[in-house]
């Protein structure tokens, strides 16, 4: 028997028991005549002693024994003169009196300590040495509760996990896919699936009213912190439901991860339109934790000279309470900071609520102190407070408001991870035009239903079409999206045929869909969360990669298995494949 406790398990209690245990030497200290040893594993910590005095030569042996070698111990449980109350072992220690090596260990490249001093290139490069650190096994305890959590409610709830295939055909998902060449059949291509939408929705035809599957997506698309080209979902589809029915049945399902994994209970969560959304937050997923909501100026700051304002279609602000003592450098900072690429604003205005009541602006020029008090109730500003304005057209303006507000909810310190506030985010528009392209293309995916009452409106204009659709926003963080779909094929045929697909197009991507609307397709609709980000959340970050045991870098590499990689002649010849390298 390689143990008969582990490394996390022995109290004071147990004071006095013949114990065995097996783990890795996470650090020793040699002080003269006595050698401890902390020994590890997924369990905790638990300190060895060797004394010289009682066992020398098993005690020089310990002595060269280095960091992470593999060692299994026979000892005694004693009570430790030197509490360690930070460790649930802390207060008993093993007197050795056996040593087993099981394996030795290179220096690691890092050290294995909840702060390293690893680079994340290098701990990507040894992630199983990275995984041995505590923040990511907690990371990685996490997940696995909530992966057990989310099944155990959707079983309760009657929901079905069922596993859809990973060689596919296109799925529309909007990002680029992953392709498998078929050896067996000549120059074709399976894709990887972006998601597994048009499989679940027939699954839905076959009659299982609800599914669901904890599944890997794959897209080939810009990586970032909340971005991994695989990445998995909580992937659910229901028949006969409505929005509503939806949005009820997965609610519950947040509520109850909330509740048993993170001991928070939450009432209703709050609702808003995209239309809303977009208005005072300037963002399809605000972050609520915080108000500072948008205050739009426009019809008050106009036809006094001010140009900027003057040709604005839209003027917006935010009120930065206890603000306004910012200095003229701060300030700049912040000008500067709305006017990088990323941000993309032209200039900000400010005015500035001082603490004896006076108004102070940097468009003073133009506007007397009576204008800017008329602006200052419109912000409901008291003294104190700072009031920072975007002029431009209006998506724009509200987008990169929308930036500075989330800026200056972090230097506030309004942005606590510990603290969560879910929204729903509805009715969402169904169509998006693209001026590059011309054309429209669906905000959500293609088989999104538009709301009944916004039908007729397709024909006439479609832009301003609504959707049931659906997002799920954590802290500002998109965690899951849905829709109810149409299930009808002259409702699909129309939608395909609005963007811009032919029917012969529509026929070869989606004949099979439209093939199986026609036996019988009930009404249904659905969501899908992004599993890593919840997880992410959950563990008070917004970066997907330390909540995934193996991800890629934001190239897309594998750091540890060194893929993507070349393969060799034979295979490529095998697969009816020529590479053209790009010159370089
Ligand atoms: P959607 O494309 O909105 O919807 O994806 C659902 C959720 O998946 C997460 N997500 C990602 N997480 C990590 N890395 C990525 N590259 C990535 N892309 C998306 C997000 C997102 O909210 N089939 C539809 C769902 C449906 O209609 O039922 C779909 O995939 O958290």
């Amino acid at each position: 028997m390689y143990r008969t406790h582990t490394c996390g398990e022995l109290r004071l209690s147990d004071a006095g028991k013949k114990v065995t245990l097996s783990g890795w030497i996470q650090r020793s200290r040699d002080l003269g005549g006595m050698t401890f040893i902390d020994l590890r594993d997924r369990y905790g910590i638990t300190q060895l002693v060797f004394n010289m005095e009682v066992n020398a030569a098993l005690c020089e042996e310990a002595r060269k024994l280095g960091r992470e070698y593999v060692i299994q111990v026979k000892g005694q449980v004693a009570e430790r003169e030197n509490k360690n109350q930070k460790l649930p072992t802390g207060e008993i220690e093993i007197i050795v009196d056996e040593l087993k090596v099981l394996n030795e260990s290179k220096i690691p490249p890092f050290t294995i300590e909840d702060q390293t001093d690893g680079g994340e290139e290098l701990r990507m490069k040894y992630r199983y040495l990275d995984l041995r650190r505590n923040p990511l096994r907690r990371n990685m305890e996490l997940r696995h509760r909530m992966a057990f959590e989310t099944r155990r409610y959707l079983d309760q709830q009657h929901f079905l996990e069922i596993e859809t295939p990973y060689l596919i055909k296109s799925t529309p998902e909007g990002a680029r896919d992953f392709v498998v060449p078929s050896r067996m059949n000549p120059g074709q291509f399976y894709a990887l699936p972006q998601s597994p939408q048009t499989l679940k929705q027939i699954l839905m035809v076959a009659g299982y009213d609800r599914y669901f599957q904890i599944v890997r997506c794959f897209r080939d698309e810009d990586l970032r912190a909340d971005r991994q080209p695989e990445f998995t979902q909580i992937d659910c589809e229901m028949a006969f439901v409505e929005q509503e029915d939806i949005l009820n049945t997965f609610e519950g399902l947040v509520r109850h991860l909330f509740r048993e994994v993170k001991g928070l209970e939450f009432g209703e969560f709050p609702r808003m339109t995209w239309a809303e959304a977009m208005k005072y937050y300037g963002s399809d997923k605000p972050d609520i934790r915080f108000k500072m909501r948008f205050v739009e100026l426009t019809s008050l700051v106009k036809g006094k000279g001010f140009k900027v304002f003057d040709d604005a279609e839209l003027v917006v602000g935010i009120n930065a309470k206890g603000c306004a003592s910012y200095s003229r450098k701060e300030i700049d900072q912040l000008t500067d900071w709305v006017k990088r690429p990323q941000i993309g604003a032209a200039g900000l205005i400010y005015v500035k609520y001082n603490d004896d009541g006076s108004l102070k602006s940097s468009v003073d020029k133009f506007y007397s102190e009576e204008d800017l008090k008329l602006w200052a109730n419109a912000f409901e500003a008291k003294p104190g407070d700072l009031m920072l304005i975007l002029a431009g057209e209006t998506h724009r303006a509200r987008k990169a408001l929308g930036e500075l507000r989330l800026e200056m909810g972090n230097r506030l310190g309004l942005r606590n991870p510990e603290v969560y506030q879910p929204l729903w985010v509805v009715d969402f528009p169904l169509l998006e035009w693209d001026d590059e392209t011309q054309r429209f293309y669906a905000m959500h995916h293609p088989f999104t239903s538009p709301k009944a009452e916004d039908i007729p409106m397709l024909d006439t204009r479609p832009a301003a079409v609504r959707a049931n659709a659906y997002d799920l926003v954590i802290n500002g963080v998109e965690i899951g999206g849905g829709s109810i779909r149409i299930h009808r094929k002259d409702l699909q045929n129309k939608m395909l045929r609005l963007l811009g697909f032919s029917d012969e197009e529509a026929q070869r991507q989606f004949g099979f869909l439209m093939g199986a609307f026609e036996f019988g397709a009930p009404p249904h609709g659905g969501i899908a969360f992004g599993f890593d980000r919840l997880c992410a959340i959950f563990g008070g970050s917004e970066s997907i990669r330390d909540y995934i045991a193996f991800p890629k870098n934001n190239a897309g590499r594998d750091m540890m298995l060194d893929s993507p990689s070349e393969i060799s002649r034979e295979q490529l010849e095998e697969l009816y494949l020529e590479i053209k390298k790009p010159k370089e």
